[in-house]
C-alpha cells in the first residue's frame, strides 16, 4: 500500500480552503491510490473556526484522508509535507494601500519561507494563492534557500481557466475543445491572458483560435478586459472573492505538476523566470509550461510574440519588479 504523504493547507478556516479541502480529500489533485495527512494552519484566533471545518472533514468519511492536523504553528504544520498550499494571506481592508498589504503579506510568507525551509521536505512542491501571489512566492524562497527555486510557483491556473471557459463561450463549443490559452506574467490586473496560440475543435478539425474568430479585435480588447476583471466582477456580485473556482484551480494546478500535463497541452503557472521571452529573471511570472509525470515543469519555447503581446508582457514584467523592490524595502526595514 502506498504510504501517505502530509500536504499542508494554510488559510485553512477561510473560504477557498473550504472547498479546497474536499478535492484533497476526494483523491482528485494527489490521485485515487494517494493516502494523505491533512496539516491545516490557521492563526490563533481561527481555531474554534477550524475545529468545525475538522469536523466536517471527519464526517465526509473518505478513506485516503488519513490523519488531520488542525494548528496555529508553522513548525507543526510544514513538518514532512510534500505539497504545500499556501492559501491564507492579509485580505486588503478599506484605505488599505497596496504597499501597506504588500507589508503585511511579506512578513506572513518570510515566516513560512522558514518553516519550509526547516521542516518541509525538499522536494515540496509549493503552490501560493494568497495575494500578491506571484511576489509571496518570490519572498517564501528567499526564506528558503534550501528548497530549489523551481519548487515554488503562484496560481495563474484560475486566470486561466476563465480565459479558456471565455473563448469556449464565444466560439460555441464545450470548454475542453479550447486549448493552450496563456496567462502571461503577475496575477493581477496586467496578466495578459493570450489567446494567440490557443486551438479549438470545431466539428472534428483543430484550427487556430484567432483564425476561428474571423481576426476580429475581440482578442485584443474585451477578451483581455474581462479576464483581467473577473475577479472584480465576482466581488461586485458575490459580495466575496472567488472561492469555489479558485480552490478548483488549486486542485488542478497542483494535480497537473504532480501528475504530468496532457500530451499537447500546456499549462500556465507563475514560476521563477529564467529569462525565456526576455522576461527579467528572478520575478515570479507566469508562463506556459509542460511537465512529466513525476517531474519538473519545462516553460514551453519558441512562441511568436507579436508587438502588441510583447507590450503587454513588458507592463505585467515592470509591475513584478516594483513589486520586488517594495518587497525587499519591507524586509530590510525589519
Ligand atoms: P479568507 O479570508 O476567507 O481566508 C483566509 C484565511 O487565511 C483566514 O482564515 C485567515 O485567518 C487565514 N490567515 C491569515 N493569515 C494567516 C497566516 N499568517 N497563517 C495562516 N493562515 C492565515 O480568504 P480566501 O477567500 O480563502 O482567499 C485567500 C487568499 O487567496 C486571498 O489572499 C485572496 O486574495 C487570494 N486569491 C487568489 C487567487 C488567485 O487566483 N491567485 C484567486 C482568489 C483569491
Amino acid at each position: 500500500p502506498t504510504k501517505p504523504i502530509n500536504v499542508v493547507v494554510t488559510g485553512a478556516a477561510g473560504q477557498i480552503a473550504y472547498s479546497l479541502l474536499y478535492q484533497l480529500a476526494a483523491g482528485t489533485v494527489f490521485g485515487p491510490d494517494q493516502p494523505i495527512n491533512l496539516h491545516l494552519l490557521d492563526i490563533p484566533v481561527m481555531m474554534k473556526v477550524l475545529e468545525g471545518v475538522v469536523m466536517e472533514l471527519e464526517d465526509l468519511a473518505l478513506p485516503l484522508l488519513r490523519e488531520i492536523v488542525p494548528t496555529a504553528d508553522p513548525a507543526v504544520a510544514f513538518k514532512d509535507v510534500a505539497a504545500a498550499f499556501l492559501v491564507g494571506a492579509m485580505p486588503r481592508k478599506e484605505g488599505m494601500e497596496r504597499k501597506d498589504l504588500l507589508a503585511a503579506n511579506v512578513e506572513i510568507f518570510k515566516v513560512q519561507g522558514e518553516a519550509l525551509d526547516k521542516y518541509a521536505r525538499k522536494d515540496v512542491k509549493i503552490l501560493v494563492v494568497g495575494n500578491p501571489a506571484n511576489t509571496n512566492a518570490l519572498i517564501c524562497s528567499h526564506y528558503a534557500p534550501s528548497i530549489p527555486k523551481q519548487n515554488f510557483s503562484a496560481m495563474t491556473r484560475l486566470d486561466q481557466n476563465r480565459a479558456q471557459a471565455a473563448l469556449a463561450a464565444r466560439l460555441n463549443v464545450q470548454v475542453d475543445q479550447v486549448k493552450k490559452v496563456v496567462i502571461w506574467g503577475n496575477h493581477s490586473s496586467t496578466q495578459y491572458p493570450d489567446a494567440a496560440h490557443a486551438t479549438v475543435t470545431l466539428q472534428g478539425s483543430t484550427k487556430s483560435v484567432p483564425a476561428a474568430l474571423n481576426q476580429d479585435n475581440w482578442l485584443q480588447t474585451t477578451f483581455v478586459e474581462t479576464i483581467q476583471k473577473r475577479g472584480a466582477a465576482v466581488i461586485a456580485a458575490r459580495k466575496m472573492s472567488s472561492a469555489m473556482s479558485a480552490a478548483k484551480a488549486a486542485g488542478d494546478h497542483m494535480r497537473d505538476w504532480w501528475m504530468g500535463t496532457k500530451p499537447g497541452e500546456y499549462v500556465s503557472m507563475a514560476v521563477f523566470s529564467d529569462g525565456s521571452y526576455g522576461i527579467p529573471e528572478n520575478i515570479v511570472f507566469s508562463f506556459p509550461v509542460t511537465i512529466e509525470p513525476r517531474g519538473q515543469y519545462k516553460i514551453v519555447q519558441g512562441l511568436p510574440i507579436s508587438e502588441f503581446a510583447r507590450s503587454k508582457l513588458t507592463v505585467t514584467a515592470n509591475e513584478l519588479e516594483e513589486e520586488r523592490t517594495e518587497a525587499y524595502k519591507v524586509l530590510q526595514k525589519k
